[in-house]
C-alpha cells in the first residue's frame, strides 16, 4: 500500500470528513518522520508493515475522536509548537488573545513578576518568557504531568526564566507578590448546553468546575488580591455566560478597572481587573 492509495481508501471506506487530507498528512508526517513537502513529492512511497500498523492504529483513534494533538504529541500556541500528552489540556487558539494582552501590559508597565495559575503544557508562561526573557515567571499546577511537561517544553525552547512548582492554587506560593496573575482555569459547567467541542479525551480536572463552572474562578478572584502588588492585574479566562458574576465578584473584592475582552470570534473570553490601594 502506498501513500496515495491509503488516502483514497480512507476517503472511500472509512472517513468522510473534510479535514481528512490535512489530518492524514499530519499523521503521516508523524509516523514517517518526514516533512509535508517530502510526502507530497513521494505519493507512491510504499509503507512497510510496521508503518502501516501504526497508521491504522492512529487513524482509528482519530475516528474515535481522540484529538490529533494527543496522537502526534504536538500542539501549537501563538505560532510555537509544544510537546503534549494525554492528561494535559491542549492549549486553545481562543486563549492567545489573552496572552497577547498580557504581553502588552508587561511591555507598557515594565512589569517583571508574573504568576500563571494552572500551566498545562506551559504554553502561556513560555510564550511570555519568549518575549520577555529577563522577567521572573512562576507557573503552578497541581498535576505533576503538567509540571514535568512544562519543564521539558522550556528545556527544548531554551527558556530559563520560569520556575514551575506544584501547588494547589496558592497553597505553596507563600508570601510572594506579582505584577500580573494570569490564569485559564477550569471553567466549564458540566451541564451547559454551550459545549460545542468534543472534550471526552481531555482531563476532567482541567476543564470542569462546580457551581456553573465558577468555583475555581471565584476562588482565584478572591485569593489573588493578596498576591498582587499594588497596581497589579488579575487576568482570567472564562465563558461568555460568566461575565456578570465575575464582574460582581471582582467588584465586591475591591478590584478596580474591571474590563471584559472578546476573543477573535467576537465572544467575551477574558477579564482583567486591577488592585489599587
Ligand atoms: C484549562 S487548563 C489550562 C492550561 C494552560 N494554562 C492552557 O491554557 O493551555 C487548567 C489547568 O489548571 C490546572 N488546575 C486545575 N485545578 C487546579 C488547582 N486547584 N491548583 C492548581 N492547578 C489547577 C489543571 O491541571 C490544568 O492544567
Amino acid at each position: 500500500m502506498d501513500i496515495l492509495s491509503l488516502l483514497v481508501n480512507i476517503k472511500l471506506y472509512i472517513y468522510n470528513n473534510i479535514n481528512i487530507n490535512k489530518e492524514y498528512y499530519i499523521i503521516l508526517s508523524y509516523v514517517l518522520k518526514k516533512s509535508y513537502i517530502w510526502i507530497i513529492s513521494n505519493l507512491n512511497y510504499i509503507f512497510n508493515n510496521n508503518e502501516l500498523n501504526i497508521l491504522y492504529y492512529l487513524l482509528i483513534q482519530r475516528l474515535r475522536g481522540v484529538p490529533i494533538s494527543y496522537l502526534t504529541n504536538k500542539c501549537y500556541f501563538l505560532n510555537f509548537s509544544y510537546k503534549i500528552y494525554y492528561d494535559v489540556f491542549i492549549p486553545r487558539k481562543d486563549t492567545e488573545i489573552m496572552v497577547e494582552h498580557c504581553l502588552y501590559l508587561i511591555k507598557i508597565n515594565n512589569f517583571n513578576n508574573i504568576l500563571e495559575l494552572g500551566i498545562g503544557c506551559g504554553a502561556i508562561s513560555i510564550s511570555i518568557a519568549k518575549f520577555f526573557p529577563y522577567i521572573n515567571i512562576l507557573g503552578i499546577d497541581f498535576n505533576v504531568i503538567c509540571l514535568e511537561l512544562s519543564k521539558y517544553n522550556c528545556k527544548i525552547k531554551k527558556i530559563f526564566n520560569i520556575n514551575f512548582i506544584y501547588s494547589n492554587w496558592f497553597s505553596k506560593i507563600e508570601n510572594k507578590k506579582f505584577n500580573i496573575i494570569i490564569s485559564n482555569p477550569p471553567y466549564i459547567n458540566k451541564y451547559s448546553n454551550n459545549i460545542k467541542e468534543d472534550l471526552r479525551f481531555e482531563s476532567y480536572l482541567s476543564l470542569y468546575s462546580k457551581n456553573n463552572g465558577l468555583n475555581e474562578i471565584k476562588y482565584i478572584i478572591f485569593n489573588s488580591y493578596r498576591y498582587l502588588l499594588n497596581y497589579g492585574y488579575l487576568i482570567i479566562e472564562h465563558c461568555f455566560t460568566q461575565i456578570n458574576l465575575i464582574n460582581y465578584y471582582l467588584s465586591i473584592k475591591g478590584y478596580f478597572n474591571i474590563k471584559n475582552y472578546k476573543d477573535y470570534n467576537n465572544i467575551f473570553r477574558f477579564t482583567e481587573a486591577q488592585k489599587i490601594i
